[in-house]
């Protein structure tokens, strides 16, 4: 995969600008805040580790990123312009997401691949069997069905997918989760290389400490809805200073889930 068009993005401002966000959901019986006046900035080629307990409003955020959900109050800001201005597929080329539960179109693996080039008329240009490689896949699964994959190697044709259309940014919703370790580091060196060769930036949802620490960025913590803490992951990481942060760090170090 040659990266040559990745799109450039001026360094000296924020890639994204998060501005007191708020969202709330039904859960059935009440309206609850998923999210609660969450404020942050994203500079271009960091990666960000969004970390924090189950149901603390991490995957939300990935949806508002991408605009696939809009917030209840807040704004958040692409290269200096509002995500509602933003033509959405435009949006969507630029940004790349995967999801923490992957959806495989219908048909093969190489059809899922090349998806979004068909969609702007670069087939040609893609190499969807390089695309697999890349992503720790064998490449004579590009015939195959899809659906039919297992839930780690649908989590890797996501990834593809998405690297397909060069974006500068990528939103990961805990990529890794179905992968062993060996292709989990494969995932984390890939996008540490493209962050190094390209500029790519990154948010990346995970409940891995000890991948936050190889990633060696950004981590913020979520905790309720809230950001609580964010900082260099191993300012973070060593010495969280909110509560909340601290708890639990903690439960996740007691279990063994970091160094
Ligand atoms: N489609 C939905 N409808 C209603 N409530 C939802 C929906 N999706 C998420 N929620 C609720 O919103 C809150 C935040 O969920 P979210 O998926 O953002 O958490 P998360 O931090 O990604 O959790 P996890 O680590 O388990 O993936 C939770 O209380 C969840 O139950
Ligand atoms: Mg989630």
């Amino acid at each position: 995969m040659t990266n040559s068009n990745l799109l450039p993005v001026p360094e000296q401002e924020p890639l994204f600008l998060l501005d007191d966000l708020w969202k709330s959901r039904f859960d059935g019986k009440n309206r609850v805040n998923v999210l609660e006046g969450v404020s942050a900035s994203v500079e271009a080629g960091r990666i960000v580790t969004v970390v924090g307990p189950s149901g603390s409003g991490k995957s939300t955020l990935m949806l508002l990123l991408n605009r696939l959900e809009e917030p209840d109050s807040g704004r958040i800001t692409y290269l200096g312009r509002d995500l509602r201005e933003w033509n959405v597929l435009d949006l969507r080329r630029q940004v790349g997401m995967v999801f923490q539960q992957p959806v495989m179109l219908s048909g093969s693996v190489r059809e899922n691949v090349l998806y979004g080039p068909r969609l702007v008329g670069e087939e040609r240009d893609s190499d969807p069997e390089a695309l697999l490689g890349r992503v720790g896949l064998d490449p004579s699964l590009a015939d195959r069905d899809a659906r039919e994959l297992s839930g780690g190697q649908q989590q890797r044709v996501a990834l593809a997918r998405v690297l397909a259309n060069y974006p500068a940014v990528l939103l990961l919703d805990e990529p890794t989760s179905a992968l062993d370790e060996n292709a989990s580091r494969m995932i984390e060196e890939l996008v540490v290389g493209l962050q190094r060769e390209k500029g790519l930036t990154c948010i990346w949802v995970t409940h891995d400490l000890s991948q936050a620490l190889r990633l060696d960025g950004e981590t913020w913590v979520f905790d309720s809805g809230r950001l609580v803490e964010s900082g260099s992951t191993m300012e973070v990481l060593s010495q969280p200073r909110h509560p909340a942060a601290r708890e639990y760090l903690k439960s996740r170090l007691e279990r063994g889930e970091a160094r």
